[in-house]
């Protein structure tokens, strides 16, 4: 009960409560069009290159594919949109999250809400239109952390019911993102007056001696310049450059995951195979698929390939399947680790402070597969994180849980 009251209390403080009186479905419907507008919506033409056998195997084609799906990422839609920004930057954070799921789940009706009724298509179609055209509006660039794009919304929102059974109960069979839904997590840095970013060397022996050290280590800096880096400015006037992003795309069972990061020259170590057209030729670029590195010792790497001096390095090494962001992964052993080896518990019982000691005493738990994994489809923030995802959609089903009951007391 005091649980209750809490929710309820931080639900009228947060004016959810009489937002959720007043909005309602949008009249205006055109749900033919609607399907053609996903918003982050893996292009047809990607989809051949994220073949999993070709990932896996060919550590060259993983890495050009990766370059694709970057250069995608940041590709301006302005005909879809009428602005300059990125598709990304207008992927669903966490309050957009909250408010679709709120409306369609008030409009399910307390009979509707207690029996956990699926939307109709209908309903989610003219909800996400209307997120798509306030969307359309939106000309100002953000800095949310954490962004998903529609596939991963609609995952969420469609199948709440089982989401709700997995996270009261752990039980999470079969609850797994669809093909295409893709996460995004970002780190900015703020631009001032005489204001620099630190740079993390990462050409070969700068490489090798990072991994040395005991963590990411800065040396020497980076001096902003527009033309260099990915950059915002806010409706304040205050000018954000992206120093890292990290990418997570759902394939048929796996997911793929690249990250980006800012460096001091361009197209230089990782970012030496970069297309010519590349838009962004002062970011390194790493990507892992799958538990095992398609670059082995034996794996032929032709000399006269740009990337070459980096694929040595990695293959010198006792494990080539490495792939860290300075600006995101922190902490001690942190830049020795890959992706999806940290990912595989999201869902579980592990802490932040759990997951920084395993990187300090029992590091191989983070990087090779283990029998027990996490139950979220290896999606940490659905439930950690300074706003869960998946805990914004709860809010509504425990505040309606709650107040449904006493509505029918009052009849
Ligand atoms: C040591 C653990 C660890 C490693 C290594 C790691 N992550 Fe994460 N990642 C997290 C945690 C924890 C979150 C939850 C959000 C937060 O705390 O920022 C997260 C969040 C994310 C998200 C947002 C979706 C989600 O799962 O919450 C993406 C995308 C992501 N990471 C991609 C990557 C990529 C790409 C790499 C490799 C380059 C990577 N991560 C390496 C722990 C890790």
């Amino acid at each position: 009960m005091k649980r209750l009251w809490k929710t309820f209390i931080s639900l009228v403080s947060s004016g959810y409560i009489s937002l959720a009186c007043q909005e309602s479905l949008p009249s205006k419907t055109s749900s033919t069009s609607f399907t053609q507008k996903h918003l982050g919506e893996i292009p047809h033409e990607l989809w051949p290159s994220l073949e999993p056998k070709l990932l896996s195997a060919n550590w060259l084609e993983q890495r050009h594919t990766a370059w694709n799906l970057q250069a995608w990422l940041f590709a301006r839609k302005a005909n879809a949109f009428g602005s300059n920004l990125p598709d990304w930057q207008k992927w669903y954070d966490v309050n957009e999250l909250r408010l679709l799921f709120r409306d369609l789940y008030q409009g399910l009706g307390k009979d509707g809400r207690a029996a956990r009724q699926a939307f109709s298509a209908e309903a989610m179609a003219q909800r996400f239109l209307r997120a798509f055209e306030l969307k359309n509006e939106q000309q100002t660039p953000r800095l949310t952390h954490i962004l998903l794009n529609e596939t991963a919304a609609r995952e969420l929102i469609e199948h709440y019911a089982d989401w709700e059974q997995c996270f009261r109960s752990q039980d999470c069979q079969n609850l797994k993102f669809p093909k295409g839904a893709a996460f995004l997590k970002s780190a900015w840095r703020r631009s001032s007056q005489d204001y620099t970013i630190p740079a993390f060397p990462t050409d070969p022996s700068a490489f090798l001696a990072q991994l040395a050290a005991p963590e990411w280590q800065a040396e020497g800096s980076i001096r902003p310049d527009p033309q260099k880096i990915y950059r915002i400015s806010t409706e304040s006037g205050v000018a954000f450059h992206l120093v890292g992003l990290h990418l997570m795309v759902k394939l048929s069972e796996d997911w793929f995951w690249t990250t980006l990061w800012l460096g001091q020259e361009a197209s230089q170590d990782f970012a030496a195979d970069a297309p010519q057209h590349n838009e962004l030729p002062y970011y390194r670029m790493c990507s892992i698929y799958g538990f095992e590195s398609p670059l082995q010792a034996s794996t032929a790497i032709a000399d006269e390939l740009a990337i070459a001096p980096v694929a040595k390095v990695l293959q010198s090494l006792s494990d080539a399947h490495w792939c860290s962001n300075p600006f995101l992964e922190h902490g001690a052993n942190n830049h020795k680790t890959q992706c999806i080896g940290c990912h595989q518990w999201a869902g579980s019982f592990l802490s932040q402070a759990d997951i920084a000691e395993r990187l300090q005493n029992d590091l191989p738990s983070l990087l090779t597969r283990q029998s027990q994994q996490g139950p979220s489809d290896f999606v940490w923030s659905l439930l950690r994180g300074s706003q869960p995802l998946f805990l914004a959609i709860m809010e509504s089903i425990d505040y309606f849980d709650a107040y449904d009951p006493l509505e029918s007391l009052a009849d």
